[in-house]
């Protein structure tokens, strides 16, 4: 399937593996890379800078010759490595870089230099202009329904808005977007690819907790809850019994953004499962490779009656 999204990052699908914190790793973004996708990573999965580095010097040789790459994510705001990251990207020149949290203004012209992309999450009007203003080359636009800091604003209505004050930029849609037939409904809403987090979690590639994987593949949809406990922010959790236990002994707990992220710069999640609405259409582990191929034929096969 071929948009301009497959054709600027030249892969083979409009699709990116979300960067999920404490869940992405380097050989999920090998799967990616193999099954022709974009596959991301947040560089906070990293607390050693070397092997960020090396990482992405592998990861660049993996993926020469293929139809799939990698980007890094990169969190704005409230993110203590932000400058030692960004000048590793910088000096290893990785492909993409997807920006969250905050305004893209400092990387861009960065990344611009040595050729690298930009794209940038955002979740309403206001941030598409500022990434938009900044020079993005894209906007990841997470709408409700996503697992992590989901945004508020349903695609419907946000992703033929955006199209139509912005013609030319790249549009890629998150959030709940886990059937094939929810990618030809973004596309047809005028986005140029689709970007998917929560159904990787459970792929074999993934090395979260059984617990963790177990959680997402019993959870259905109504069982997704907003909780502010992990990083101040809003963020999508699995309602276990241990999440309510964990929430209420926190209470008191007077948590900002910048805190959290300190905090999570070296936890775990612990007994919190992230994750998003897209957990109703999870019923078994695959192969990364496996699930593409199937997302991929229930697209093909979308018919309007
Ligand atoms: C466990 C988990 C961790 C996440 N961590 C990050 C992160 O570190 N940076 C980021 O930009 N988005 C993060 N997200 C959001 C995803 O990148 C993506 O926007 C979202 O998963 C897409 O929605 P979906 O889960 O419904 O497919 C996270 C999502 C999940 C489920």
């Amino acid at each position: 399937m071929e948009t301009k999204f497959t054709k600027l990052l030249n892969i083979e699908h409009p699709i990116l593996m979300a960067p999920m914190f404490l869940v992405s790793n380097k050989e999920m973004l090998k799967a990616a890379i193999d099954s022709g996708i974009l596959g991301a990573i947040p560089t906070l999965n990293y607390r050693d800078l070397e092997q960020l580095r090396s990482d992405i010097l592998e990861l660049k040789q993996y993926s020469e010759g293929k139809k799939g790459t990698f980007a890094l994510n990169l969190i704005v705001v409230g993110n203590p490595f932000f400058h030692a990251h960004l000048q590793i990207i910088e000096e290893t020149k990785a492909p993409v870089v997807i920006t969250s949290l905050g305004n893209p203004d400092g990387v861009i012209s960065k990344v611009h230099s040595y050729g690298g992309i930009v794209l940038s999450d955002i979740v309403n009007l206001k941030f598409a202009e500022k990434a938009a203003t900044a020079g993005a080359d894209g906007f990841v636009v997470v709408g409700c329904g996503a697992g992590g800091h989901a945004g508020n604003n349903n695609l419907f209505t946000l992703i033929p808005s955006l199209r139509r004050l912005y013609p030319n930029m790249l549009i890629v849609a998150a959030g709940g977007l886990a059937y094939g037939e929810s990618m030809v409904a973004a596309l047809a809403l005028g986005a140029d690819g689709v970007s998917i987090g929560t159904p990787f979690i459970t792929c074999r590639e993934s090395k979260v907790s059984a617990e963790y994987k177990q959680a997402v593949l019993n959870a259905r949809i109504d069982d997704i809850v907003f909780t502010r406990i992990l990083s101040g922010k809003p963020s999508a959790v699995i309602n276990t019994e241990k999440f309510q236990e964990l929430e209420k002994s926190l209470q008191n707990n007077d948590m900002n953004f910048v805190s959290g992220m300190k905090i999570l710069s070296k936890a775990d999640y612990g007994n919190v499962y992230m994750a998003g609405q897209s957990v109703e259409a999870i019923t078994t582990e695959t192969t990364i490779g496996e699930w593409i191929t199937e997302y991929i034929k229930r697209a093909e096969s979308v018919q309007l009656k």
